[in-house]
């Protein structure tokens, strides 16, 4: 890491005072003044083009932002994560989820071992066993094939897969059913497995520490719903798989270690969609279309490994963003997919974007003394556009977008493609220009209203552009977030590899749990404790309110 603290390198100090001096200038006076503009801030790579010219930035902020990556010696971090190096330092691990796309012919020894052999090794198994569940070879316990399947985990272990799995849906077998339960919430479990029948059920408990009370919870709900079905605790051989890192967990649970998918602890959570976490997405997809993505993952992976800085679209995409929340201080963005199969991309990304930045320190323990990662939301276009454009539009708070569009759809009909992508467009340049009280009033508007329907514009957006979702365009989309995310962490000198944030509500839940069905004294916070024994009493157990 460089020595200096960020606030100190000379390329934040003159991105400061850079900002000052383009602070008023609004997107219509760039655009005037540049007539280029549109056509130069722009970049393309692996089927991706980017449009980040409404953004609100100059050539010197670019200019800027690329000297303040190199002096935050983004290239060295970004090859050391490439070559195994711990840069997951709070947990002292390697980072190597690019290691799961690389060719089967490729190398990487880490800590002694070749990682892409032990990556092709899971590979293949995983494309034996979903051959044989889609060919029907595999048969349940009652000798019927798989019909459904039911992935159980929760955040990375489900996230990805969910995603994954709609994102593709075009390319799945539509024979097959696939349901995805991350809750403990029950509900998520019983309408899951409602009207699939046990016989025919496949579930993968997909947890890589395997010690998740949500996926160990439904995991043991599964098993019990299974074995009372088929009145036999041997089915569970042949219902169950497991995807994990820890295989004496999963054999404790009962599930055969031959029927266990493992993968790697220098595989993030967040970062697990393309190792055996994706088994789901294969079985979905099948295994070509899943060496597909993989491609397309690698691909990207390569560009951000290769490319120019300055023409490297996750780092001006991750730059952009330290940007709009360091100097422009917007606290948010909003991911916006126009596309029905992205529907759970904002979800994913909220994982993605918010587990990994959401960090108060530096890799060395300092608390920072800026802004890191933005909350990240969104919904698929346009239904976004008909409930909280309006607060994007002309609220108090700015949301840079990032507006996704295809030039071609996977369900062509009619008009509705061009209807969708119109809309791309018409937002980016709504939120740039908007309209001002002059247009508004030659459009002959009642004076009661001018105020009004005045839009001050100067709202930044991306605009990410590709021919048609494929699942090697998925692999690439993922990718250029991943990275962007790392480019960001880099910036701010933080672990965002690591999440030890999630620990303290997982540790109460835990000293909770036993006191909502006792009478023990309650201990907590004054709040606490009238909310567990106003829940006791609504539950009815008037004897275990213990508050008096
Ligand atoms: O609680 C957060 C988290 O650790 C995520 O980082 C992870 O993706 C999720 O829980 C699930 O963990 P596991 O795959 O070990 O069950």
């Amino acid at each position: 890491m460089t020595s200096l603290p960020l606030r100190q390198r000379a390329a934040w100090l003159a991105l400061a005072s850079h900002h000052a001096q383009i602070a008023d200038l609004h997107l219509r006076d760039l655009f005037a003044a540049d007539p280029e503009r549109g056509a130069r801030l722009r970049a393309e790579a692996v089927g991706l083009y980017l449009d980040y010219s409404k953004n609100r930035v100059t050539d010197e902020t670019m200019r800027l932002l690329v000297a303040l990556a190199q002096e935050s010696d983004l290239a060295e971090r970004r090859d050391a994560m490439f070559r195994g190096d711990h840069v997951n330092v709070s947990e002292d691990r390697a980072v190597l989820h690019v290691a799961l796309r690389m060719a089967r012919d490729a190398t990487l020894i880490v800590d002694g071992v070749d990682v892409v052999r032990q990556v092709h090794s899971v590979l293949e198994r995983m494309e034996q066993f979903a051959n044989q569940v889609r060919s029907g070879a595999w048969k349940g316990h009652t000798g019927k094939p798989i019909k459904n399947i039911v992935n159980i985990g929760i955040g990375g272990s489900d996230l990805g897969p969910v995603m994954a799995y709609e994102a593709l849906r075009h390319f799945s077998r539509r024979d097959l059913t696939f349901r995805f339960v991350s809750n403990v919430d029950a509900t998520d479990f019983v309408e899951a497995v409602r009207d699939i029948a046990a016989d025919e059920t496949l579930f993968i408990i997909s947890s890589k520490t395997f010690t998740t009370l949500e996926t160990l919870t439904n995991a043991r709900s599964a098993r019990e719903w299974l074995v009372a079905s088929l009145g036999d605790e041997s089915a569970v051989a042949k219902h169950f798989v497991a995807v994990s890192t820890n295989d004496a967990k999963v054999g404790a649970f009962g599930i055969d270690p031959a029927n266990m998918f493992e993968f790697w602890d220098w595989v993030g959570g967040r970062y697990s969609m393309a190792s055996a976490i994706g088994l789901s997405t294969m079985l979905a997809i099948g295994p070509k279309h899943f060496r597909e993505m993989l491609e397309g993952f690698h691909a990207m992976d390569e560009h951000f490994r290769t490319a120019p800085l300055a023409q490297n679209l996750p780092v001006l995409m991750g730059m952009i963003a330290v940007w709009n929340a360091n100097f422009l201080g917007y606290p948010s963005v909003g991911v916006m997919p126009y596309d029905q199969y992205l529907k759970r991309l904002p979800a994913y990304l909220q994982q993605l974007t918010m587990e990994s930045n959401g960090k108060h320190v530096t890799l060395d323990g300092d608390r920072v003394d800026y802004a890191t990662g933005a909350v990240h939301w969104g919904e698929p276009g346009t239904n976004g556009q008909h409930s909280f454009y309006q607060l994007i539009h002309q609220g108090t708070t700015v949301v840079p977008l990032d507006l996704i569009g295809f030039a071609e759809s996977l369900n062509p009909l009619g008009e509705h493609h061009d209807v969708l992508s119109s809309n791309v467009f018409a937002q980016a340049q709504a939120l740039a220009f908007g309209k001002t009280e002059t247009e508004v009033r030659a459009a002959g508007t009642p004076e009661r209203q001018v105020a009004h329907r005045v839009m001050e514009g100067n709202r930044p957006s991306n605009v990410l552009l590709a021919k048609v979702l494929s699942p090697r365009l998925l692999g690439s989309l993922v990718a250029l977030y991943e990275h962007s995310v790392f480019t960001q962490g880099t910036i701010w000198g933080i672990d965002s590899f690591d999440q030890w944030g999630v620990e303290l509500g997982k540790a109460l839940a835990n000293e909770i749990l036993p006191e909502l069905d006792s009478h023990a004294e309650l201990t907590h916070d004054s709040s606490t404790n009238a909310l567990i024994a106003h829940y006791r009493t609504l539950k009815g157990n008037e004897d275990a309110r213990g508050d008096d």
